[in-house]
């Protein structure tokens, strides 16, 4: 219950402890959203994006579940049933392992389409089984422009980001006679621990390349998902929008 009495409706966002997760979670969480936190490891960054919310006026609670595991995603979905009406699902957890085709083991190509990829699919399952019977819901996949113009030594990473854009499209196609709609926001480069291990002159030569020159905030991306969850995006459905500061167009 929020303070003024009334049910606010349930926005799920995995991997929100840190990063580009934490900034959709605060935003959400100025739109009246209860916001569940997922993470995997990290509970104290939980904790923190929580009272973050809540010191803005808002609602939210840390869920530890791992995305890569489907008996983790099915008991966190029992859970969430039982919590009030699930409106938003945001696949936002990703891990990023880079390295060159020739060198690629068969584990880090099953860990990067199991976490990016197969996750999304599996909670989106579950997801659907709540909001069908609502008849209402937005599901956004936090995907790349890497799944869109690829990258050198992201082989396993842009096979999974483009993935989600397949299941993004075909998603909207089977849920939209239920009102529930489904989106990808594909970022370029945001300033986050994912990025984190750049070195100034990587960074430089990327800045390079981006019209807007400079990287991207997780605010940047948090606006448009705090959009796409909102009734303003009611006709936009199966759409892949960059964030990117015109790095692809
Ligand atoms: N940063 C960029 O430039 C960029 C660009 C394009 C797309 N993206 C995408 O945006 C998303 C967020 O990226 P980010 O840069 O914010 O990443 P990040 O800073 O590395 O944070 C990753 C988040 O995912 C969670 N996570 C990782 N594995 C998980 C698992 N198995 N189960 C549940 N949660 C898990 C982490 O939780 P813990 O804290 O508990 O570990 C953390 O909250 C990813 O999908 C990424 O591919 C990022």
């Amino acid at each position: 219950m929020s303070q003024s009495g009334t049910v606010r409706p349930i926005a799920l966002v995995t991997g929100a402890s840190r990063g580009i997760g934490a900034g959709i979670a605060q935003k959400l969480g100025t739109l009246g959203f209860h916001v569940m936190v997922n993470y995997v490891s990290n509970e104290a960054k939980a904790q923190e994006v929580c009272a973050a919310i809540t010191a803005a006026g808002g609602s939210a609670e840390p869920m530890r579940f791992d995305v890569s595991s489907e008996a983790e995603i099915v008991s966190a979905f029992d859970t969430l049933a039982k919590k009030g009406a699930l409106e938003v699902l945001v696949n936002n957890a990703g891990i990023s392992e880079d390295g060159l085709i020739l060198r690629m083991k068969k584990e880090t190509l099953d860990r990067t389409l199991q976490t990016n990829l197969v996750s999304a699919v599996i909670t989106s399952r579950e997801a659907a089984k709540l909001m069908m019977r609502a008849r209402r819901g937005s599901i956004i996949n936090i995907t790349s422009v890497v799944g869109e113009m690829g990258n050198a030594g992201q082989v396993a990473y842009a096979a999974a980001k483009a993935g989600l854009h397949g299941l993004t499209k075909s998603l909207a196609k089977e849920l939209a006679s239920r009102s529930i709609r489904v989106n990808a926001v594909a970022p370029g480069y945001i300033e986050t621990d994912m990025t984190g291990a750049l070195t100034d002159v990587q960074k430089k030569s990327i800045t390079d390349n981006i019209p807007l020159g400079s990287l991207g905030t997780p605010q940047d991306v948090a606006e448009i998902v705090g959009f796409l969850s909102t009734n303003g995006s009611r006709y936009i459905t199966g759409q892949i929008i960059g964030v990117n500061g015109g790095l692809y167009i």
